[in-house]
């Protein structure tokens, strides 16, 4: 478990998760609007040496991060309407494939998520401090 206690904390503890990550791995992001799962992702991408700008994908499936070490597949199941749709849009073609996903809100389609994923949560205290902590399966 990880006490963020600012932006730059939760991109650090992202950074990390970038640095050690390898091709498959996929990151099932758990948490309500504005816990910082996108700022997580933007360090994910830093670990990975990508320096691109992060922003959740809002209006495509995905956004797509290359010039790191592995090319980052970032998505978000905030806006999708089904299981059918993220279907169709094609997700299976990243999430089993040789780079490195990172799903927003995976909890919405947990049935999409792949049985090896990586379950991470990230919540706000009254605070305001960010607790990040890897989730059994869910
Ligand atoms: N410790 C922290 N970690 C991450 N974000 C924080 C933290 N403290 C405050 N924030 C703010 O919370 C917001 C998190 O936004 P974002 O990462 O887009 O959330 P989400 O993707 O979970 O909806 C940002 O505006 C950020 O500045
Ligand atoms: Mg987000």
């Amino acid at each position: 478990m990880i006490i963020s206690k600012s932006v730059e904390d939760t991109i650090a503890a992202g950074r990390k998760i970038g640095a050690s990550a390898r091709a498959g791995d996929v990151f099932a992001l758990v948490g309500d609007l504005g816990a910082g799962k996108t700022q997580l992702v933007k360090g994910i991408a830093r670990g990975l040496g990508a320096d691109a700008e992060v922003t959740s994908p809002t209006f495509t499936l995905i956004h797509e991060y290359a010039g790191g070490r592995l090319p980052l597949y970032h998505f978000d199941f905030y806006r999708l309407e089904s299981k059918a749709e993220v279907l169709r849009l094609g997700i299976d073609e990243y999430l089993f494939a040789d780079g490195v996903c990172v799903v927003e809100w995976a909890d919405r389609f947990r049935e999409l998520m792949p049985q090896s994923s990586r379950w991470i949560s990230i919540r706000a205290r009254e605070s305001g401090e960010r607790v990040i902590e890897t989730t059994a399966v869910r």
